[in-house]
């Protein structure tokens, strides 16, 4: 039996229930299937409730004012760090940054940890599916520097050479930055040994967990991660907010990255003294609304199970694999289903991604195309672009057959 005949363990019609955006029909004949959750997910009406509540009725700048809403606003902002501390395992709520997203948060690492720790002749591993956010930033950090890249290697099917791990972490290894699940291959990787790898070598670690905090449980403890980045509007949240994690004691040392309100303890016309933690990191106005509704979409997230969620997916995923596997020309990139999560990316011989998710798009089926941002990648599997499929918690069989369905006749359309 395959994973894909296992039925599915949660009750996906009363999920879709909860979602609003699942149930506008602009096309009766097409109605939408939302597979492209990878760059974004949609959010359940107590999300979208409690962003419209908060500016309703508890709406005022955090952290400053004297009066009521101010208070309401603040007490508010600091249950949803609470809720983000025990959701991913954080010792403390000063481990707790909320940043603008996943990329700002390893924007963050890399200029305060990175500029104050690494020197010429150091070294920065990466790895072969990185997205650009856990690429570029690095790149900044060793041009100012004068530090070296060097990434681990992906085997043929779409998995970590971990073999190669003992020759690339070395004495002059001072970070491994690792994504815990790829945008594009599905791949699970694994981030504790790699991590215990790395603080065997003396290296720190910051882990993009964009694509896993969403889909499985996570415990930064248990990583024993030095750093770990996600993003809000991945797992039911609001877009504009983020987490970046980081042990209390790494975070202590490290200076302020943005300068501005909030952040100082005392200002001088020439001089500045920076706030504890974690408001350290917090400069400016945050994301108020956004922040708050990360209590909603982690609240709904827990009452259905990671567990369960990650299982279904991967059923779906499954079912994809089964049902894509006789189109002609049709590859599907990254591992076997076992070794992923519920993302399915492909290629079809003879056809521009573009196309096929234009196609797929005509009957209602979202996708995305492209490089997903991560350029090395796809030049590694020798393609230029591709189709991804990635899948959710409200997502369902008859879903992925429309997918399959769309695929096959776009194949004998343009073929
Ligand atoms: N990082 C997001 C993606 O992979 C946007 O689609």
């Amino acid at each position: 039996m395959t994973t894909s005949n296992v039925e599915s363990p949660l009750d996906v019609a009363q999920i879709r229930a909860d979602f609003p955006i699942l149930h506008q029909v602009d096309d009766e004949q097409h109605p939408l299937v939302y597979l492209d959750n990878g760059a974004s997910s949609q959010r359940p009406k107590s999300v979208i409730d409690c962003l419209s509540d908060v500016y309703a009725k508890h709406y005022a700048n955090v952290h400053r004012g004297a009066h009521r809403l101010s208070g309401e606003s603040t007490d508010l902002f600091e249950v949803a760090r609470r809720a983000v501390r025990q959701f991913i395992g954080a010792a403390s709520e000063n481990e707790v940054i909320f940043t603008s997203g996943t990329t700002m948060g390893i924007n963050l690492v890399a200029r305060s940890w990175g500029d104050s720790n690494l020197k010429k002749g150091d070294e920065i591993l990466l790895t072969e599916m990185e997205h650009h956010s856990n690429l570029v930033p690095w790149h900044q950090l060793a041009e100012r520097t004068g530090a070296t890249i060097r990434a681990i290697p992906i085997t043929k099917d779409g998995q970590l050479d971990l073999d190669f791990l003992p020759k690339l972490l070395t004495e002059r290894t001072k970070l491994v930055a690792v994504t815990a699940v790829s945008n594009v291959l599905g791949t699970i990787n694994p981030v504790g040994q790699i991590i215990t790898a790395a603080h065997a070598a003396g290296a720190k670690v910051l882990v993009d967990a964009a694509q896993a905090v969403p889909h499985e449980a996570i415990d930064v403890g248990l990583w024993d991660a030095d750093f770990v980045a996600f993003s809000g509007h991945k797992m039911l949240g609001p877009s504009g907010v983020g987490v970046l994690y980081g042990k209390e004691i790494l975070l202590d040392e490290m200076p302020p990255f943005l300068g501005g309100g909030s952040m100082i303890d005392m200002v001088e016309i020439d001089r500045f003294t920076p706030a504890m933690l974690p408001a350290k990191f917090e400069a400016g106005t945050p994301p108020i609304a956004d922040a708050i509704a990360m209590t909603p979409a982690i609240e709904y997230l827990e009452e259905v199970g990671l567990e369960r969620i990650l299982q279904h997916e991967q059923s779906l995923a499954a079912y994809a694999h089964e049902l894509l596997s006789d189109v002609k020309g049709l590859r599907i990139l990254g591992p076997e289903v076992t070794a992923k999560a519920g993302i399915v990316s492909f290629v079809v011989d003879g056809l521009a991604a573009s196309d096929v998710a234009t196609f797929l798009d005509g009957r209602g089926v979202a996708v995305r195309e492209g490089h997903h941002c991560t350029l090395p990648l796809h030049k590694k599997l020798g393609i230029s672009a591709s189709v991804r499929a990635s899948f959710y918690l409200y997502n369902t069989r008859e879903e992925v057959e429309k997918l399959s369905d769309a695929v096959h006749a776009a194949v004998e359309f343009f073929g």
